[in-house]
Protein backbone atom coordinates (compact mmCIF):
# COMPACT_ATOMS: atom_id res chain seq x y z
CA UNK A 1 0.00 0.00 0.00
CA UNK A 2 1.41 3.48 -0.90
CA UNK A 3 1.87 6.00 1.70
CA UNK A 4 -0.94 8.53 2.14
CA UNK A 5 -0.79 11.95 -0.30
CA UNK A 6 -1.27 14.20 2.88
CA UNK A 7 -1.08 14.28 6.45
CA UNK A 8 -2.09 15.91 9.20
CA UNK A 9 0.00 16.86 12.52
CA UNK A 10 -0.76 18.28 15.69
CA UNK A 11 1.72 20.25 18.06
CA UNK A 12 1.15 21.78 21.33
CA UNK A 13 3.73 23.39 24.31
CA UNK A 14 3.74 25.52 27.23
CA UNK A 15 5.89 27.73 29.12
CA UNK A 16 6.63 29.10 32.39
CA UNK A 17 6.88 32.94 32.12
CA UNK A 18 10.18 34.63 33.87
CA UNK A 19 12.05 37.85 34.86
CA UNK A 20 14.45 38.56 32.93
CA UNK A 21 14.07 35.86 29.95
CA UNK A 22 13.53 37.04 25.91
CA UNK A 23 10.11 36.85 25.29
CA UNK A 24 10.89 34.70 21.38
CA UNK A 25 7.62 33.57 19.10
CA UNK A 26 8.19 31.96 15.61
CA UNK A 27 11.55 33.78 16.14
CA UNK A 28 10.57 36.98 16.64
CA UNK A 29 11.65 39.23 20.12
CA UNK A 30 8.76 40.33 21.34
CA UNK A 31 9.38 43.81 24.07
CA UNK A 32 8.22 42.60 27.01
CA UNK A 33 8.63 42.93 31.10
CA UNK A 34 9.11 39.43 31.01
CA UNK A 35 10.15 36.51 29.16
CA UNK A 36 9.21 32.47 28.88
CA UNK A 37 11.64 30.05 30.72
CA UNK A 38 12.85 26.91 29.54
CA UNK A 39 16.61 25.54 28.21
CA UNK A 40 16.65 26.89 24.66
CA UNK A 41 14.99 30.07 23.70
CA UNK A 42 12.13 29.20 24.81
CA UNK A 43 10.20 30.01 21.58
CA UNK A 44 6.63 28.54 22.39
CA UNK A 45 5.52 28.98 19.37
CA UNK A 46 8.15 27.28 17.29
CA UNK A 47 8.00 24.22 19.62
CA UNK A 48 4.26 23.79 18.73
CA UNK A 49 5.04 23.93 15.32
CA UNK A 50 8.17 21.56 15.20
CA UNK A 51 6.06 18.99 17.00
CA UNK A 52 3.17 19.17 14.28
CA UNK A 53 5.85 18.36 11.65
CA UNK A 54 7.45 15.97 13.37
CA UNK A 55 3.91 14.47 14.21
CA UNK A 56 2.99 14.59 10.66
CA UNK A 57 5.50 12.74 9.63
CA UNK A 58 5.10 9.91 12.67
CA UNK A 59 8.70 11.25 13.39
CA UNK A 60 8.18 11.39 17.72
CA UNK A 61 8.40 14.46 19.07
CA UNK A 62 10.83 17.50 19.84
CA UNK A 63 12.53 16.45 22.79
CA UNK A 64 13.14 12.98 21.28
CA UNK A 65 15.75 15.08 18.75
CA UNK A 66 16.69 18.06 20.53
CA UNK A 67 16.45 16.53 24.86
CA UNK A 68 16.60 19.55 27.20
CA UNK A 69 19.81 18.19 28.90
CA UNK A 70 21.94 18.70 26.10
CA UNK A 71 24.07 21.68 26.32
CA UNK A 72 24.36 21.94 22.52
CA UNK A 73 20.73 23.49 23.20
CA UNK A 74 20.80 26.02 26.15
CA UNK A 75 19.74 29.16 24.58
CA UNK A 76 19.39 27.96 21.42
CA UNK A 77 17.79 29.51 18.62
CA UNK A 78 14.43 27.18 17.96
CA UNK A 79 14.00 27.68 14.21
CA UNK A 80 16.75 25.39 13.88
CA UNK A 81 14.79 22.85 15.43
CA UNK A 82 12.03 23.91 13.11
CA UNK A 83 14.45 23.76 9.95
CA UNK A 84 15.45 19.98 11.37
CA UNK A 85 12.10 19.01 11.50
CA UNK A 86 11.64 19.94 7.92
CA UNK A 87 14.91 18.33 6.83
CA UNK A 88 13.69 14.89 8.12
CA UNK A 89 10.14 15.18 7.00
CA UNK A 90 11.63 16.01 3.52
CA UNK A 91 14.03 12.91 3.90
CA UNK A 92 10.61 10.75 4.57
CA UNK A 93 9.17 12.33 1.08
CA UNK A 94 7.10 15.17 2.52
CA UNK A 95 6.96 18.71 1.93
CA UNK A 96 4.92 21.17 3.74
CA UNK A 97 1.67 22.59 2.68
CA UNK A 98 0.41 25.06 5.08
CA UNK A 99 0.51 25.84 8.80
CA UNK A 100 -1.26 27.08 11.24
CA UNK A 101 -1.22 28.71 14.89
CA UNK A 102 -2.53 30.21 18.28
CA UNK A 103 -0.49 31.60 20.77
CA UNK A 104 -1.92 31.80 24.52
CA UNK A 105 -0.77 34.84 26.11
CA UNK A 106 -2.56 36.96 28.43
CA UNK A 107 -0.26 40.05 27.73
CA UNK A 108 1.21 41.84 26.02
CA UNK A 109 -0.88 42.34 23.06
CA UNK A 110 0.65 40.63 20.06
CA UNK A 111 -1.47 41.77 16.95
CA UNK A 112 1.17 43.99 15.71
CA UNK A 113 3.60 41.25 15.69
CA UNK A 114 1.44 39.03 13.59
CA UNK A 115 2.80 39.96 10.35
CA UNK A 116 6.97 39.86 11.45
CA UNK A 117 6.38 36.51 12.85
CA UNK A 118 4.33 34.78 9.83
CA UNK A 119 7.36 36.82 7.52
CA UNK A 120 9.41 34.72 9.79
CA UNK A 121 8.30 31.51 9.88
CA UNK A 122 7.80 31.53 6.29
CA UNK A 123 11.01 32.24 5.27
CA UNK A 124 12.16 29.59 7.30
CA UNK A 125 10.02 27.06 6.33
CA UNK A 126 10.37 27.64 2.52
CA UNK A 127 6.31 28.54 2.31
CA UNK A 128 4.45 31.29 1.00
CA UNK A 129 3.10 33.90 3.22
CA UNK A 130 -0.41 33.22 2.36
CA UNK A 131 0.33 29.42 3.99
CA UNK A 132 1.45 30.79 7.29
CA UNK A 133 -1.33 31.59 9.81
CA UNK A 134 -0.31 33.18 13.76
CA UNK A 135 -3.42 33.69 15.87
CA UNK A 136 -3.17 34.98 19.53
CA UNK A 137 -5.59 34.47 22.33
CA UNK A 138 -5.42 35.59 25.79
CA UNK A 139 -7.31 33.04 28.42
CA UNK A 140 -9.72 35.32 29.81
CA UNK A 141 -7.48 35.98 33.05
CA UNK A 142 -8.07 31.83 34.08
CA UNK A 143 -5.87 29.35 34.91
CA UNK A 144 -2.10 29.55 34.84
CA UNK A 145 -1.91 31.72 31.24
CA UNK A 146 -4.75 34.06 32.44
CA UNK A 147 -3.05 34.59 35.62
CA UNK A 148 0.12 35.44 33.07
CA UNK A 149 1.89 32.13 34.76
CA UNK A 150 2.57 30.68 31.46
CA UNK A 151 2.39 30.71 27.93
CA UNK A 152 0.77 27.97 25.62
CA UNK A 153 1.25 27.63 21.41
CA UNK A 154 -0.89 25.03 19.08
CA UNK A 155 -0.05 24.16 15.82
CA UNK A 156 -1.69 21.90 12.88
CA UNK A 157 0.96 21.32 10.06
CA UNK A 158 -0.23 20.08 6.39
CA UNK A 159 2.26 17.71 4.57
CA UNK A 160 1.68 16.76 1.14
CA UNK A 161 3.63 14.05 -0.47
CA UNK A 162 6.15 14.35 -2.92
CA UNK A 163 8.31 11.31 -3.87
CA UNK A 164 9.06 7.65 -1.90
CA UNK A 165 10.85 8.25 1.18
CA UNK A 166 14.85 8.71 0.96
CA UNK A 167 15.30 7.14 3.95
CA UNK A 168 13.34 3.91 5.16
O1 LIG B 1 -8.46 36.28 23.69
P1 LIG B 1 -9.33 37.25 22.99
O2 LIG B 1 -10.37 36.58 22.13
O3 LIG B 1 -9.94 38.26 23.92
O4 LIG B 1 -8.40 38.08 22.00
C1 LIG B 1 -8.94 39.17 21.31
C2 LIG B 1 -7.95 39.67 20.26
O5 LIG B 1 -6.76 40.12 20.86
C3 LIG B 1 -7.59 38.63 19.23
O6 LIG B 1 -8.02 39.08 17.98
C4 LIG B 1 -6.07 38.54 19.27
O7 LIG B 1 -5.50 38.65 17.98
C5 LIG B 1 -5.62 39.70 20.14
N1 LIG B 1 -4.60 39.29 21.09
C6 LIG B 1 -3.36 39.88 21.03
N2 LIG B 1 -2.40 39.54 21.93
C7 LIG B 1 -2.64 38.62 22.87
C8 LIG B 1 -3.89 38.00 22.96
C9 LIG B 1 -4.87 38.35 22.03
O8 LIG B 1 -3.09 40.72 20.17
N3 LIG B 1 -1.67 38.34 23.76
MG1 LIG C 1 9.01 24.15 24.41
Amino acid sequence: MSAAEYRTGLGWDVHRTGPGRPLVLGGVSVPAEFGLEGHSDADVLAHAITDAILGAAALGDIGMHFPDTDPRWKGADSLIFLRHALGLASQRGYELVSVDSTVILERPKLKDYRTPIREKLASTLELPLDCVSVKFKTAEKVGPVGEGRSAEAQAIVTLRRTCEPAVP
